[in-house]
């Protein structure tokens, strides 16, 4: 899929920048800190196509999440993004980096110590523009005179090309610098050598593990990723092999990557280690992680069995209990709705809780994780979108006991900084603080 309708917006920066050297500084000024703050952004989602941004893994950092990752930024001599887009992360970079004694220099400075790629032309150009742009900016600010014209200064920034990063992160040796990174959020199948998971895997998971191997020793990695490596079970083995790799110095949860993008994320930092084996992640990666008895001590807890729409209608008619009908009630007698199933039920007593879960407050106020008490005689089969939790003992006041510590607005609080993507994992109700 092609981005090329972008180039219409790096076409503009490109007459902007071309007019600074001409033109008195206030006539493009305002149009200059447009283009180093959110512009790149809301030009990408009025221009791109929401199927081709999709496609292309194509979200570019704004404003208010650039400026939580630059606080993580440390000095460094040398940063590289190889999943740059419009460059909003070597921007954040690049605001630390010193300036020479002329534009020029800087752009020469800038052209070996900053290195980006991306797959996109158009992102590359806006990138390159944009830090020319940038550059223009301190150095009026100093009260220097902008002397370079924009075909010769782009041609400086030699370290930002179009370029894959698969294949560049593979080439790459103890990179001597800071590994920024933001990458696609996206599916891809799993590389043969990959051994923290196997067939369809986030991208980001890939592309930042191989990133983190590939600095050396010392070298600072800060990352934002999607919130699911850092709360999902299925990525506890990634989690682990990070580790391996970086010695984290900080977890950040940031929630909602931005108004349009509807994407919890948090921000990794961390220094590259010397290899080791890690057995258990640190509790960095979820604040409130506690060593006191939780849910799994006490309650078994599963997916419900029946895929609907997939299993055969057949074996004997029992009572089946579906997300939709665990309402607001708090308790169910024997489900009203059935369904022939031969394969694994339940029996009751037993508290349902929806998979499906967003951070906060349900729609009408309801707990994240409300529970539904399941009574009655009869084995019950129930919807694989909802998670059963059984008393190891089959007690009902224990249900009941539960369905308190689910409903507080403690294990809430819990939820929301363990868990921010819109499901709810086995895993992490097996981890719930049992006494709150
Ligand atoms: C989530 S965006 C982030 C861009 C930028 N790092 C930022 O924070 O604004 C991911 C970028 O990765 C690029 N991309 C996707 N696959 C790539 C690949 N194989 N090699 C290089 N870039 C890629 C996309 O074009 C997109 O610009």
């Amino acid at each position: 899929m092609t981005t090329d309708s972008y180039l219409g917006y790096s076409d503009r920066l490109f007459r902007l920048a071309g007019d600074l050297s001409t033109k008195p500084w206030h006539a493009s000024c305002g149009e200059v800190q447009s283009a180093l703050n959110g512009q790149a952004a809301e030009q990408l989602r009025a221009l791109v196509p929401r199927t081709v941004r999709r496609a292309e893994g194509a979200f570019f950092t704004g404003s208010h999440v650039r400026a939580r990752f630059e606080n993580l930024l440390e000095d460094s001599t040398a940063f590289w993004d190889p999943t740059c887009g419009a460059g909003d992360l070597l921007l954040a970079a690049a605001g630390k980096q010193r300036l020479g004694a002329t534009m020029r220099d800087t752009l020469r400075l800038w052209g070996k110590s900053l290195r980006g790629e991306d797959l996109q032309p158009s992102f590359v150009q806006t990138a390159k523009i944009r830090l020319f742009l940038l550059a223009a900016a301190r150095h009026e600010e100093r009260g220097d005179v902008i002397e370079v014209d924009v075909h010769s200064g782009l041609e400086l920034l030699r370290g930002i090309r179009v370029a894959d990063a698969h294949g560049e992160l593979e080439k790459a040796r103890s990179y001597g610098g800071t590994l920024l990174l933001n990458p696609p959020f996206g599916s891809m199948q799993a590389p043969a050598d990959c051994n923290w998971g196997s067939g369809s895997v986030s991208q980001a998971a890939v592309i930042s593990l191989i990133s983190a191997s590939k600095i050396g020793l010392g070298q600072q990695f800060v990352a934002i990723l999607p919130d699911v490596l850092r709360s999902g079970s299925r990525y506890a083995r990634w989690r682990s092999s990070v580790e391996s790799l970086i010695d984290l110095s900080s977890i950040d949860l940031y929630g909602q990557f931005d108004d349009h993008t509807d994407v919890d994320v948090f921000l990794l930092a961390g220094r590259r280690r010397r290899r080791r084996h890690v057995r258990e992640p640190s509790a960095l990666w979820w604040p409130h992680r506690t060593s006191a008895p939780t849910i799994e001590d006490i309650f078994k807890v599963s997916v419900g069995t029946v895929v609907d729409n997939r299993d055969p209608h057949s074996g004997p008619e029992l009572p089946f209990l579906i997300a939709r009908d665990l309402g607001d009630l708090g308790a169910i007698e024997t489900p009203g709705r059935s369904r022939k199933f031969s394969g694994r039920t339940f029996k009751p007593p037993f508290v349902a809780v929806r998979r499906t879960s967003r951070p906060g407050l349900r729609a009408g106020g309801g707990a994240r994780a409300a529970g539904t008490l399941v009574t009655g005689i009869q084995e019950i089969a129930v919807d694989n979108h909802v998670i059963v939790i059984e008393s190891q003992s089959g007690s009902t006041a224990e249900c009941k006991q539960l369905i308190d510590v689910l409903n507080s607005p403690q294990t809430s609080d819990w939820l929301d900084s363990r868990i921010r993507c819109r499901h709810l994992t086995v895993g992490v109700v097996r981890s719930i603080p049992w006494s709150q």
